[in-house]
């Protein structure tokens, strides 16, 4: 029989979803989708062709021909490619543009991890959660992270997060929002340990309150 569990994990950056997502995702047999490199796979797109990020029909023909290859791109986790896919996922053209990538995806089981899934792409999602953490310490995290392979201060790194932040909590188009129904998990005094073990408690929740 196919599993046809389907769960919505949103946060912003540095909160700890994308890992909590993929483990998730192995405890329970599902494949994992990190909606994230889409968004800035195009952006990477958008950057190489030299095409303005302000162009939303531009921009979302980009999203429109986005091919799986680019996701195995490896300067998608910079800084800048950050920040620019920020800018270009404001623009409805390339969200629509997007939807039903995941959404296929989706089918037949899988777990989503961005900033409109439990919202907008999965709204019936199994189960929902809603990942955050303070400015200071997704900073500290992600700076860990990017200093192992670019020079970057701190400072730039929690400026740089509280713009996209502010960028994708603002837009009109799918901004990043904690669904009502999704449950809340603040990770910021939890290492990534405990704050796997606390997503998975609550969505085995959810699951058996779906299933039952
Ligand atoms: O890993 P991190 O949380 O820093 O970022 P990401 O998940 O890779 O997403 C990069 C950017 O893509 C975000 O700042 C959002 O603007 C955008 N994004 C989005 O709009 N919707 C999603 N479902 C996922 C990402």
């Amino acid at each position: 029989m196919t599993d046809t569990t389907t769960i919505a994990i949103d946060g912003p950056a540095a909160s700890g979803k994308g890992t909590i997502a993929r483990r998730i995702a192995e405890h329970l047999g599902l494949r994992h989708l990190d909606t994230g490199l889409l968004y800035r796979g195009v952006a990477a797109l958008v950057r190489d062709q030299g095409i303005f990020p302000t162009d939303g029909d531009a921009v979302g023909r980009i999203a429109g021909d986005l091919t799986i290859e680019v996701l195995e791109r490896d300067d998608l986790r910079e800084d800048g490619i950050g920040n620019l896919a920020s800018i270009v996922a404001a623009h409805p053209q390339v969200r629509a543009a997007l939807m039903e990538w995941q959404r296929n995806f989706a089918m037949g089981g899988a777990v989503l991890d961005g900033r409109d899934i439990g919202t907008v792409i999965l709204p019936d999602a199994t189960a929902k959660l809603f990942i955050s953490a303070d400015a200071d310490v997704r900073a500290a995290r992600r700076w860990r992270e990017l200093s192992k392979t670019q020079d970057i201060a701190y400072r730039t790194v929690l400026e740089s997060i509280e713009e996209r932040d502010r960028r994708d909590a603002e837009r009109a188009s799918a901004p990043m929002t904690h669904a009502a129904d999704a449950d809340l998990l603040d990770t910021s005094e939890m290492s990534i340990e405990q704050a796997v073990a606390e997503a998975l408690r609550l969505v085995n929740e959810q699951i058996t309150a779906a299933r039952s």
